[in-house]
């Protein structure tokens, strides 16, 4: 069990998952939209099985996939963070950030602040030397993500996890590594406090 790291962007918290959070995160799941580029919408199951996984990553790591709060509101607006993908990609082994958010809060820059705060613990709070990232070629969404964080695109690959042959397969990889993010003035920026552990 380590120590939980949990921590504020000028508009968000990133935290562990809580039971309320839940039902949100299953409604976004079920979104086709939400759900484009990836094999299928998940059920209210699988939905919950996700929940119970990253929890315990988080629990057991410290860090991990966080739930994200809006803190004007207190919504639980989706998840962004960390997280080891599976061994046999052709970054492995590798860290990659990530993101999935609710559609009532795209187009505000949310993933964006996250994800600089979740790069700003990866670097300078685990001390990770590169982060990842990576999605289907088709999500030109995400891919801008990507892009605004500075990463840098590092070709294509066949992600094994999903048919041969199948539309969503093809994947973007981009890379960043800790030099290159903290010669840039993006680095750490507005992420309060950060690190206060719980
Ligand atoms: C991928 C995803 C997280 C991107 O969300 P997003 O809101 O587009 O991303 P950002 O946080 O970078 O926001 C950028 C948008 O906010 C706008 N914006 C508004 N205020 C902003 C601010 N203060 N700062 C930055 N951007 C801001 C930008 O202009 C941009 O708008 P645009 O989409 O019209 O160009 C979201 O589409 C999603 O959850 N998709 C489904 C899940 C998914 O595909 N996950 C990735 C799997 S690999």
């Amino acid at each position: 069990m380590a120590q939980c790291i949990e921590f504020d962007t000028e508009r968000l918290r990133l935290r562990q998952w809580r039971e309320s959070d839940r039902a949100p995160f299953a409604a976004l799941n079920a979104d086709v939209g939400v759900m484009e580029f990836f094999l299928s919408p998940l059920s209210r199951a699988e939905s919950d099985a996700m929940v119970d996984r990253v929890t315990a990553v988080i629990d057991e790591r410290g860090w991990g996939l966080w739930a994200v709060e809006e803190r004007a509101s207190g919504n639980f607006i989706g998840f962004v963070g960390l997280s080891i993908p599976r061994p046999d990609l052709p970054c492995s082994p590798c860290v990659e950030v990530g993101w999935r958010l609710a559609p009532a809060f795209w187009g505000k820059g949310y993933a964006l602040e996250a994800a600089r705060a979740a790069l700003c613990v990866g670097f300078e709070r685990i001390g990770l030397q590169e982060i990842v990232s990576f999605t289907a070629a088709l999500n030109l969404r995400s891919e801008a993500v990507m892009q605004r964080l500075g990463m840098r695109a590092d070709g294509v690959f066949e992600n094994p996890a999903l048919p041969e042959g199948h539309p969503l397969r093809p994947h973007k990889l981009y890379r960043l590594d800790r030099t290159s993010w903290s010669t840039s003035s993006r680095s750490c920026g507005n992420t309060f406090d950060t690190f206060a552990s719980r």
